[in-house]
């Protein structure tokens, strides 16, 4: 049978295991030999005992668990050529040339360039006689199936990414806490939430909780935005309402593309209103605890598709990402999904990299 490797990369997101275990026990039920890759691109550069075959018990009971059991780190080594080489002498010495991506946008940017340069890896390895040439002869590619697993939602091509509903879940859950304490005190509070440069987060956040404001970086607020909130604040509370949400995403910015802080609204807030002003950052809260039932599924469905893409790539295929349009698991390619963001956020486009990422926002 074949050989696939799965891996988890960059932060972790509710809903990997789910996918891992998908990505498993559809490889094993296929006739394939499946490794895990512990630690990311560490342990793809590392080898040894960081690779290690899976079996269909090794992935019972973990659905429930969230980040991810095979662990995730940020490699350096991976991001210079030599690491990329030890890698892929690691992956041949399993006989591994398939492998699925679990990770965020950078990791499948890093995964592309791997696949890119594999040819000229396997050359160099068999010149230096560190794999037979019947070995780089067979495995003179590399297939590659990427699952974006990220709790910002602010992957280009999907729907939704695996973890972003669970994080939902829980900022929802620490919404309704501070609510009760906050209408108790008559008090206002600033919730911000994590996203890097994607608004999902707060956006959803603030539909869901009868927030009175959001700050997102896709949509910086008018000049005048300082104003038009304490307005709104105090006519509120003219209404009879006892407390004030304030929804900020962690990369809200302003009309120059300065960042909005949580600190700044609170100072504003205070002066010109004396309301009792209170700043909750919810921070890793929101990538912890078990996965959601909906992040459960989509890692599920992912997984599965991934491990069929990989048994019907060719040669000369290009690279996937698994994702989710219309609730439907497609396969869209890989450099379609990256590029285009990569070079907006080079531009400092967020909008056009927000359009870009999701179609949630389009419809
Ligand atoms: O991409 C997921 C994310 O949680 C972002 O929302 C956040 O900006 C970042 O990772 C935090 O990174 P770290 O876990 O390295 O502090």
């Amino acid at each position: 049978g074949r050989c696939l490797a799965v891996f988890t990369s960059g932060g972790d997101a509710q809903g990997m295991n789910p996918a891992v275990r998908a990505v498993v026990r559809m490889g094993i039920y296929l006739g394939c030999k499946v490794y895990f890759i512990h630690e990311g691109y560490q342990g793809m550069v590392a080898g040894g005992n960081l690779i290690r075959q899976a079996t269909w018990a090794s992935v019972s009971g973990i659905l429930d668990d969230g980040g991810t059991i095979i662990g995730s780190a940020r490699c350096l080594e991976f991001r210079e050529r030599p690491g990329r080489l030890r890698a892929a002498k690691n992956l041949i010495d399993h006989e591994i040339n398939n492998i699925v991506c679990i990770g965020g946008d950078g990791s499948l940017t890093g995964a592309n360039l791997f696949r890119k340069e594999w040819e000229g890896l396997v050359k160099e390895l068999s010149e230096k006689g560190e794999i037979t040439k019947e070995n780089a002869e067979k495995f003179n590619y590399l297939n590659i199936v990427g699952l974006v697993g990220s709790i910002d939602n602010d992957f280009c091509g999907t729907d939704m990414t695996i973890g972003a509903d669970s994080a939902l879940h829980r900022i929802m859950e620490a919404i309704d806490c501070i609510t009760t304490t906050a209408s108790s005190h008559q008090r206002c509070f600033v919730m911000e939430v994590m996203g890097r440069h994607c608004g999902y987060l707060a956006l959803v956040t603030a539909l869901g909780s009868d927030a009175d404001w959001v700050f997102m970086p896709e949509s910086p607020p008018e000049p005048d935005w300082e104003d038009k909130l304490c307005e709104k604040l105090k006519i509120t509370r003219e209404n009879g309402q006892r407390l004030n949400i304030i929804v900020i995403a962690e990369g809200a910015i302003d009309k120059e593309g300065n960042p909005i802080t949580s600190e700044y609204i609170k100072d504003l807030i205070t002066k010109r209103l004396h309301y009792d002003t209170r700043i909750t950052i919810l921070g890793h809260v929101q990538r912890g605890g078990t996965p959601s039932g909906f992040d459960r599924i989509l890692g599920t469905r992912m997984g599965t598709e991934a491990v069929l893409a990989l048994m019907e790539a060719t040669p000369t295929s290009q690279p996937v990402v698994i994702a989710l349009s219309g609730n439907q698991t497609v396969r869209v390619p890989l450099m379609l999904c990256t590029l285009a963001v990569a070079q907006a956020m080079k531009e400092k486009n967020f909008i056009l990299a927000q359009e870009l990422r999701g179609r949630s926002f389009k419809r």
